[in-house]
């Protein structure tokens, strides 16, 4: 059995307004809190005890997911008082191991959601005797994730955040946020003070000349970090072309839980989730987004890939697309929000106040 550390501590800053009551990893995708499907996936991939390293809110997530008996998980929770960053949340947490010194860790970021073959991972790192081993995924445009080329062998030859000049795109492999690492390296990162392992301990290991693995997985990979991507994978997780073994329902076009009222000519569609005790009107129609619990979406709206928060109403008409609307915002009729609009927690926009065509 492997023991994981999951980074669930960050701000969601990207992710805002959905992360001013919620931690990201606790915002729902596909019905359920997302850190539910990579507890899912972890323990499919035969994870018995997962550490969680907490900071901003860190309060929810204990009463969720309790000890992880439901999830046939032992869970522990450490909190940071004032956040670590990734490499020193790592370390934080180190004395709730019980690896031995050359035992293989699993470490996952809390917000990419991925297909990836997590025993594969591991064998990798035990076959070829690497310090660390991580997950790296191919994207087309790498300019906003850090670079990790490789070497014939897969080992990695350098650490290249965000690169921006064409000459610093060398490949297109990028870190795609899961590791295994060596326990005993786990010790080595500086307690007590912030540390990033992107920044900071992946380049210092190379530099000391530790021997660092990639292993490129190409299947579905989505780092959940903004609005667009969150609701994107919430969708492609309710269509099945994400796997996770905790979607609550069959995959498929729509996923309405329970006590959800839906007008029965309102369309669902692209992997629509309609939250416990949402409210659809006659005629609205809905593709690709999530409505959370409680909200409301009257008559004849048209909302497309957004992400409408809990007990949040959309008025008759209105039309939202590409847009995430806070807990509790009413948007009024006959509206039209279009691409990058943040509706902040409990706003309130009159009927027909903002639109993007002339048209009436
Ligand atoms: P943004 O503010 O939108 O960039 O999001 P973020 O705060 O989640 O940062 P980022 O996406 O870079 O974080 C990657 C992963 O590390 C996420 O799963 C975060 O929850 C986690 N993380 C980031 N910083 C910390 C930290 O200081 N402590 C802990 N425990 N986890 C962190």
């Amino acid at each position: 059995m492997t023991e994981a550390i999951l980074l669930v501590g960050g701000k969601g800053t990207r992710l805002r307004p959905l992360t001013v009551h919620t931690p990201k990893p606790m915002v729902p995708a596909a019905g359920v809190p997302f850190l539910t499907h990579q507890l899912a996936r972890a323990r499919a991939a035969g994870v018995d005890h997962v550490v969680l390293a907490t900071s901003y809110l860190a309060e929810v997530f204990e009463p969720y997911f309790g000890d992880g008996a439901a999830l046939g998980l032992r869970l522990e929770y450490v909190t940071e008082a004032d956040p670590l960053g990734t490499g020193g949340a790592i370390r934080n947490v180190a004395d709730r191991l019980h690896s031995a010194p050359d035992d293989p860790v699993l470490i996952f970021n809390g917000d990419i959601l991925t297909g990836l073959d997590i025993p594969a991972l591991v064998d990798t790192h035990r076959d070829t005797g690497a310090d660390v081993s991580l997950h790296l995924t191919r994207v087309p445009d790498p300019r906003a994730f850090g670079l990790v080329p490789t070497d014939g062998t897969g080992r990695v030859t350098a650490f290249l955040e965000k690169p921006q000049t064409p000459e610093e795109i060398v490949t297109d492999q990028i870190n795609a946020g899961a590791y295994v690492f060596r326990r005993s390296v786990i010790d080595t990162i500086p307690a007590g003070r912030p540390v990033s392992v992107e920044r900071e301990t992946f380049p210092g290991l190379l530099a000391d000349g530790a021997h660092l693995q990639g292993m490129v997985d190409s299947t579905y990979w989505l780092d959940l970090g903004t609005p667009q991507a969150f609701v994107r994978g919430s969708a492609d997780l309710v269509l099945g072309r994400a796997p996770s073994p905790a979607v609550p329902g069959r995959c498929g076009e729509r996923l309405v839980l329970p006590a959800a009222e839906v007008a029965p000519d309102a369309k669902l569609t692209g992997g629509t989730v309609i939250g416990a005790g949402a409210v659809v009107g006659d005629g609205a129609r809905i593709a690709g987004s999530t409505v959370l619990d409680r909200a409301v979406v009257e008559p004849g709206a048209v909302v497309t890939d957004s992400m409408i928060g809990e007990g949040a109403r959309i008025g008759a008409r209105t039309v939202v697309e590409g847009v995430v609307i806070g807990d509790g915002a009413h948007v009024g009729a006959d509206n039209e929000l279009r691409e990058g609009v943040r509706v902040w927690c409990g706003a309130t926009l009159p009927p027909a106040a903002i639109r993007f065509s002339s048209d009436e």
